[in-house]
Order: C-alpha cells, then structure tokens, then sequence
C-alpha cells in the first residue's frame, strides 16, 4: 500500500453515538476511521457527545449546547441513531430525542443530505423485491434537510384540535441542493430527477420551476419530473431508470426508507448531510431499541457512512479500501442476521473486527479471514 500518498490528513472528529443501537454500530466505524489512519499515516482524533434519549436523560436537553459547541468546533460529526420508544408513543411529550438530530441538521446549516443506494450482487437474493428488477441498481438520493414542513411554522389551535405544519421553500434553498444534485450526476450517470407533488403543491411548483431554470447550466445532465407518488411505485417497479434523486425534505425521508429495500437492508444505508462549512455522517437506520447490546445491529450503514466521511475530505483511496472491506464481508457472509439469518453468531462487533482486519491486511486470503472470524481454526 502506497502510505506516502494523502498522508498526514489531521481530522477532528465528534462522535454521537446517540441511543439504542446508536453506540454499538458507532464503535465499528470508529475501528474502522482507526485503522485507516494506521494504515494511511492520517491523525484522526474522536470526541464524544451526548444526543437524542441519553442527552435528555442526563441534561433534559435533546441537544446540550456542549455538545453543539463540539459539533462546530469539530471537522466533522460521526452520529449514531436516535430515538426511544418511550417518547414515541407519547404524542404530549415537549421534549423528543427526534429535536436534537432536527435542531443539530439546522444549526450546524447541513441542507443537502446525500443517501446513496445500491444493490449488492451478492444480496440481491436478500431483498424481498424480484433480482431481475433490482439488479445493477446504483441511486443517489439528495435529500434536502433544512427546510420544507420540517422546519416550516408549527401551529396548534387552542382547543387542542386543529394543527398545521407550514411547507415553505425559498428559491436559494432549492438551488444550493440543487447545485448538488446536478454536480454529482456529472460524474454519475448525468440523470437528475426531481420529485414532487408539483400537481398540488405550490411549493413544489417553486421548485419545479426554479430546477428547470438551474438545469441550463447543466446541459449534459438530463432532467427528468416525476410525482412522489408515481415515485414510490417506480422505485420498487424499476429502479434501474434512475440515477440522482433530487427531492425536498419529507419525500426524501420517505423515499429513502423504501429505497433501502432495495439493499436488501436498511443496515446498509449510510448517508452525508453536508451544509457550507460542516458535515455529519450517519447510517440512515433508527436506533432500533429492541436489538439494543444484542449483537445483531447491522454495523456497515455506520462503517459505509465513515467512508463516506472520508470520500468528503477527498481521501479516496482510503474510503475505497473500506468499501472494500464492506463488499468482501458480505461477499463472505461474515454480516449481522439481517443479512445472514442462517449464521446468528456473526454479531456487530465480529463484523466490525473483520472490517478492521481486512483495512489492515488486504490482500490476505479470504479463507483465513472467514475462518478467524467464525472462529473455526486459527490456522493461518
Ligand atoms: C432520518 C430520520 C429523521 C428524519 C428523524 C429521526 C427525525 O427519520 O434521518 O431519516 O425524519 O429526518
Ligand atoms: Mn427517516
């Protein structure tokens, strides 16, 4: 491995493990970031923060202002999951774990969340969807996360009966993601499509109009419009027709979920939301409670979303080894029961060891990592 090229790379990291799974999933891309700068000569530092659940337990903050203060003051954020079911099933609860991931997205200005899926043709088979549909599937969703009916005006009648949530877009808000979305598409597949309710909504119409305009500066990218609703059917009918998503806030959180069935996981859906001056990487799953210190959290949405992190600060070569790694562990079938329900003793922490191995000792034969890490001989 050449260790001279991108060498010396000084990265601050704050990490955020958050709740349920959030810490166990966490801890695997950080073995994962650790053994890329053992390998690469990088100085890749990590501190921890409180967030979501766990936060509010200690502080009866969602998101402490020290651990804002962390976040602005890092290079980049590492974020686990949030959530408890105690406060979702509580609709009179002021404060939600849900706030802080909401209120870090908005002040840390992260406006473009990038959530890339991919079929593995390996895991085709794992998907409930027919292979032959999603085969080759390769979609990178742009999701934009500061602003629409997220963000907008909240309002609750005094009676207590009647509530709305404002969905209000700017012209600027559009085109940073925008911009985004087209940029990334040159180097893709050169597809941008847009998803809206443009038929209904006068928001989407902004934006309908306001991407139409933008794509002249793209003139090798072609745009194509489609229904959100037309959306989540061709999605599962034939995902192979799309390249980039572009998409506001609430179609992109729904879209993604179901997109990730395409995976055959949504343990394997990482994301980057990236703003002007911060970024914050997190694997797109939930904190999934009830598998909680169980051992069967699907590490590899946190350990893709670390390379992520890296792709960001233009360490290529390094996210790409840890692509690898991923490719290899499934293509071995040391993955968490999600993927591999025959074999329940490959857990998180197993499938984080072999990641680190394999970034160590690449070019090892497959048959001595599979039989390290099932723990059948140590015979090398
Ligand atoms: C996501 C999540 C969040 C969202 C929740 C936890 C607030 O579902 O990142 O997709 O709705 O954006
Ligand atoms: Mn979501």
């Amino acid at each position: 491995m050449n260790k001279l090229k991108g060498a010396d790379m000084k990265l601050n990291i704050a990490v955020l493990p958050g709740d349920g799974i959030g810490p166990e999933v966490t801890e695997q891309a950080i073995k994962a970031l650790n053994a890329i700068a053992l390998e690469f000569q990088h100085n890749i530092k990590f501190k921890y923060a409180d967030v979501g659940a766990i936060a509010i337990d200690k502080t009866g903050n969602p998101l402490p202002e020290d651990t804002l203060d962390l976040c602005e003051s890092c290079d980049a954020v590492l974020f686990g999951a949030i959530g408890d079911p105690k406060y979702d099933n509580d609709p009179s609860a002021k404060v939600r774990p849900e706030q802080g991931l909401l209120q870090l997205r908005k002040s840390l200005g992260l406006y473009a969340n990038i959530r890339p899926v991919k079929a593995y043709d390996k895991l085709v088979d794992k998907s409930p969807l027919k292979s032959e549909i999603i085969s080759g599937t390769d979609i990178s969703i742009y999701r934009e996360l500061t602003g629409g009916i997220y963000f907008g005006k909240k309002q609750i009648s005094e009676d207590g009966n009647t509530a709305s949530d404002l969905c209000e877009y700017s012209r600027e808000e559009i085109e940073r993601i925008a911009h985004l979305a087209f940029k990334a598409a040159q180097s893709r597949k050169n597809k941008v499509t847009l998803v809206d309710k443009a038929n209904v909504l006068e928001s989407s119409r902004l934006w309908r109009k306001v991407v139409t305009e933008l794509a002249k500066e793209y003139t090798d990218v072609e745009l194509d419009f489609m229904f959100v609703d037309n959306a989540a059917m061709q999605l599962i009918l034939n995902p192979n027709q799309f390249d980039v998503i572009l998409t506001e806030n609430m179609f992109g959180d729904i879209i993604s979920d179901e997109a990730s069935v395409i995976g055959g996981s949504i343990g394997l859906l990482a994301s980057a939301s990236v703003g002007e001056k911060h970024a914050l990487f997190e694997p797109i799953h939930g904190s999934y409670p009830q598998a909680k210190d169980k051992g069967i959290a699907n590490p590899l949405a946190s350990i893709l979303s670390a390379a992520m992190l890296l792709e960001h600060f233009e360490l290529y070569e390094e996210a790409d080894l840890i692509n690898r790694a991923v490719e290899r562990s499934i293509s071995l079938k040391i993955t968490t029961p999600d993927l591999n329900p025959e074999n329940d003793r490959v857990t998180t922490r197993l499938v984080g060891d072999f990641i680190e191995d394999f970034i160590q000792n690449p070019n090892d034969s497959n048959i001595n990592f599979k039989n390290i890490h099932l723990g059948q001989s140590t015979i090398i």
